[in-house]
């Protein structure tokens, strides 16, 4: 049997390896270690000419003049002087080759019978029509279009056809509540919003437009919204501002010519949470991202034409952005998009699909693992997996026990799996293994992708030891690393590149073994990362705080079984306000009012005071201790009310 390395120390953890099969590495583009080295010291003594050459790989209207320069450090360009566009590097370079009536993208709707396949030549069509239909609405290179859209291949075609004319996409979750919505276009100031009558979760419709409208009214940048029929769900139309999706693609020509775009014009907007109570707009631009997110794909999934590759994420983030859509679309791959979840209608439904469709190459996050995990190995077996070669994890650390089940179970001890670390604001993976040349290490996101040099800092800027905590930071630009934050280039400084200037600052803690494995540890700001997606606890804090019952709040990331970490809430009430479960209750969909469902605490717990220092900081390093349960909170003596603590033990939510 296979050991379980749960319990065992870290040490063992890092001595443990696992080669990947010599059928894998037959084929596989790296194949050695002494392979990557090779290419990973060049790429790092030269970078100008390693990203070069892979960049020569895609369509350039116009080559660039210099591959990387500082404009005024921190803020780079890459490629500049070259003309590129995103859309015609996926669609239309495939359309002289072979791979012109290949799947693009294959589209697994909730409901079983909904799937649609596109071929390159029919995506290619799509994307053209609607690149006309956004023309005909008024919107032009740089102006922004929102986009609040369930996992259907609308979205994809929406995203192909804004970088077609060079309009700026701005995705928000669709899980996302219309306030959050709001503030989002209000930040980017968006033109149009595309969005669809509604989603479909769990069999049931969930209104977007609606959602949208309660907002609308206050969006006075949008002039049009474009909506989608998914839902079957009624809505309100607006004459003179709403359009459907199927009447404007009726007459809309096929033909559209791609823009000519800088390679440093802006691409999209994705925003992402940080330590504030206001999402960081991260700006990625053109020619960089394009060559970053082809080349990861291609070596990190080894991805080859015959694959069938699927990431289980929502488009909505960035891992759907890069590795559903424009990664594997530039390399010419099949990339299958799923509308539902994993467990609907029942906990196989992954498994069902793996084998309906053949796929390769699998990509989802650890929380999904342990959940099916959970589920049992009985709904794995029901499902012949053999097509799947390789397995990828992205959004926290994969604990051994998830690793292990996902190696045995999932690969059947064949697949490698590479675990991926990144962010929004990298565009693409930075540290992970290429399956064919790495011994893995359960746990270890491994070595830095060529091209990437990280390191771990301690607090007074040298270099950690091996095996030694420390911040997270790269040290060389990429092209993928996000140009900055829209609208607020300081708060690009003050987060990336104030606390140590010369590095990008990851916001991870993390150490490097003796072998120059790389250990994710987690984040060092208050940042919550629930089920792989980022949670600022600012957000959440000030969510509550705006409920008329709260007077105060600290929101702490608390351990949890499946999700990696979930939110716990301290809340202090206004005076007179009686403390009850079902208020507690309201302050829950409270948050997912404000912010979405996705943010909501997994416990409340009423506290008359909080633990502050003297000055009023709130201690959060003793609330999350208390919520952890560790039975030494740390130093208590700052603290202007020392007995605060011991009745927050006391009245800990179980
Ligand atoms: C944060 C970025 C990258 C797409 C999904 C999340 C954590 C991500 C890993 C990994 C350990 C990871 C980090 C990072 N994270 N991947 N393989 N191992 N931690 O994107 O929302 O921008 O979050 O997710 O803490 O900083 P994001």
């Amino acid at each position: 049997m296979e050991e379980s390395i749960l319990s065992v120390s870290s040490e063992r953890a890092e001595r443990r390896k696992v080669n990947p099969s010599k059928k894998f590495v037959k084929s596989a583009y790296v194949k050695s270690l002494r392979e990557y080295n090779k290419i990973y010291n060049e790429s790092v003594k030269n970078p100008a000419k390693f990203w070069g050459e892979k960049a020569k790989q895609l369509h350039w209207f116009k080559k660039w003049k210099t591959v990387f320069k500082y404009s005024k450090k921190p803020f780079v360009k890459w490629f500049e002087g070259g003309k590129i566009n995103v859309s015609y590097n996926c669609l239309d370079r495939h359309l002289t080759t072979w791979r012109k009536n290949k799947a693009a993208l294959i589209w697994q709707g909730e409901p079983e019978e909904d799937s649609r396949t596109y071929t390159y030549v029919e995506l290619h069509r799509e994307v053209c029509k609607f690149a006309n239909v956004l023309k005909r609405k008024g919107i032009r290179k740089g102006d922004r279009v929102c986009l609040y859209m369930p996992m259907i291949p609308e979205i994809a075609i929406a995203m192909l056809a804004c970088t077609r004319i060079g309009a700026i996409h701005s995705i928000v979750f669709g899980g996302y509540s219309a306030e959050s919505l709001r503030k989002r276009i209000k930040d980017s100031e968006a033109k149009m919003l595309i969005t669809a009558d509604g989603s479909l979760r769990k069999g049931k419709p969930m209104p977007l437009k609606d959602k949208a409208d309660s907002v609308l009214g206050k969006c006075r940048s949008v002039k049009n919204v474009i909506v989608c029929k998914r839902a079957n769900i009624k809505v309100k139309m607006n004459k003179r501002r709403d359009f459907w999706w199927h009447e404007e693609m009726k007459d809309a020509s096929p033909f559209c010519k791609a823009v000519e775009m800088d390679a440093e014009d802006p691409l999209f907007i994705l925003y992402t949470s940080g330590t504030t109570g206001t999402p960081k707009g991260v700006l990625h631009t053109t020619g960089g991202y394009l060559v970053y997110v082809y080349q990861t794909t291609k070596w990190v999934f080894d991805l080859k034409d015959d694959d069938t590759y699927w990431c289980t994420a929502d488009v909505g983030w960035i891992t759907g952005h890069s590795y559903i859509v424009y990664g594997p679309l530039a390399n010419g791959a099949t990339s299958l998009m799923f509308e539902g979840v994993p467990t609907y209608p029942e906990p196989d439904r992954f498994w069902q699909i793996v084998e309906k469709y053949k796929v390769n190459v699998f990509y989802t996050a650890p929380t999904v693992v342990r959940a099916l995990e959970r589920e049992g190995k009985k709904w794995v077996d029901k499902h012949d997996l053999s097509s799947l070669r390789l397995l990828g994890s992205v959004g926290e650390p994969i604990n051994p026990d998830a690793w292990n089940w996902y190696y045995n179970v999932i690969g059947k001890r064949k697949c490698p799996i590479v675990d991926t670390w990144w962010q929004t604001e990298t565009g693409g993976i930075l540290i992970t293994p290429l399956p064919g040349a790495m011994p893995l290490k359960p746990g270890s996101a491994t070595m830095p992708f060529p091209g990437v040099v990280p390191a771990i800092l301690k607090e007074d800027g040298s270099e950690a030891a091996a095996n030694e905590g420390g911040d997270l930071v790269i040290k060389k630009s990429w092209p993928g690393i996000g140009r900055t934050v829209w609208k607020n280039p300081k708060r690009y400084i003050d987060v990336y590149f104030s606390k140590f200037p010369d590095y990008y600052l990851a916001g991870d803690a993390a150490k490097k073994d003796k072998d120059g494995y790389f250990w994710i540890m987690g984040r060092i700001d208050d940042v919550v990362n629930v089920s792989g997606h980022r949670i600022g606890t600012a957000e959440v804090e000030s969510a509550l705080v705006s409920h008329k019952t709260v007077a105060e709040s600290a929101v702490v990331p608390m351990s949890h079984e499946i999700k990696g970490q979930c939110l716990y809430a301290f809340v202090t009430l206004k005076r007179g306000v009686k403390k009850s479960d079902k208020l507690k209750i309201e302050l829950v969909k409270h948050v997912a009012r404000v912010i979405g469902h996705i943010a909501k605490p997994e416990k409340v717990q009423f506290a008359d005071a909080l633990p502050k220092t003297r000055s009023g900081k709130i201690m959060r390093r003793i609330l999350k201790a208390i919520v952890e349960g560790k039975k030494d909170v740390g130093d208590t003596t700052t603290l202007a009310d020392a007995s605060v603590v011991k009745t927050l033990i006391r009245e800990k939510e179980k």
